[in-house]
């Protein structure tokens, strides 16, 4: 995250706790930018502070690993005013949490902010129901979600950042 190489992309995903979505999305994104090739900065943060520090919630860690994923060594934070200079994409995971996403940002920043399925065709603007007081179907669900919109964001980046470099 400090110091080595400087990513023109950085995509940072963004829920309410940081410990089902997000932590979901980071890492379903990160293993689809390592199959494309895709070099980029890649973090998830929460908007609200409840649980600062905490690993993901371990249904959330069970439906990643399932797929190979690990993001047990994630730790919950809350997004922070450089974020939205650091990153060049802010990406939420449903409409309240993009519009504390906009509440948030500052005058100047220079992130974009979207949502994770506007990436997808045909499902833009459709949020990822939160699964925390579901049961693990909601999380086979949401996992479902967001490896399909993590997958449609890893290859629009993946044409930006080829159309950055030619
Ligand atoms: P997340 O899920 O936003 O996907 O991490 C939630 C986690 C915790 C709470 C709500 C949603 N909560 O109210 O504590």
């Amino acid at each position: 995250m400090h110091g080595g190489i400087e990513h023109r992309i950085g995509v940072l995903f963004v829920c309410l706790g940081n410990i089902c979505r997000s932590p979901m999305a980071e890492g379903a994104f990160r293993a689809a930018a390592e199959e494309r090739g895709l070099a980029c900065l890649i973090d998830s943060a929460g908007t609200a502070s409840y649980h600062l520090g905490s690993q993901p919630d371990q249904r959330a860690i069970a439906v990643a690993s399932a797929k190979g994923i690990d993001i047990a060594e994630q730790a919950a934070r809350q997004i922070e005013r450089d974020d939205f200079y650091r990153f060049s994409h802010i990406i939420a995971l449903d409409r309240a949490n993009l519009e504390s996403l906009r509440a948030k940002a500052p005058r100047d920043g220079t992130a974009r902010l979207a949502m994770l399925m506007d990436a997808v065709d045909g499902r833009r603007g459709e949020p990822v129901p939160d699964p925390y007081y579901g049961d693990t179907a909601a999380f086979e669900l949401a996992w479902s979600m967001i490896n399909l919109g993590a997958c449609a964001w890893a290859d629009r980046l993946k044409s930006e950042a080829a159309a950055l470099r030619s």
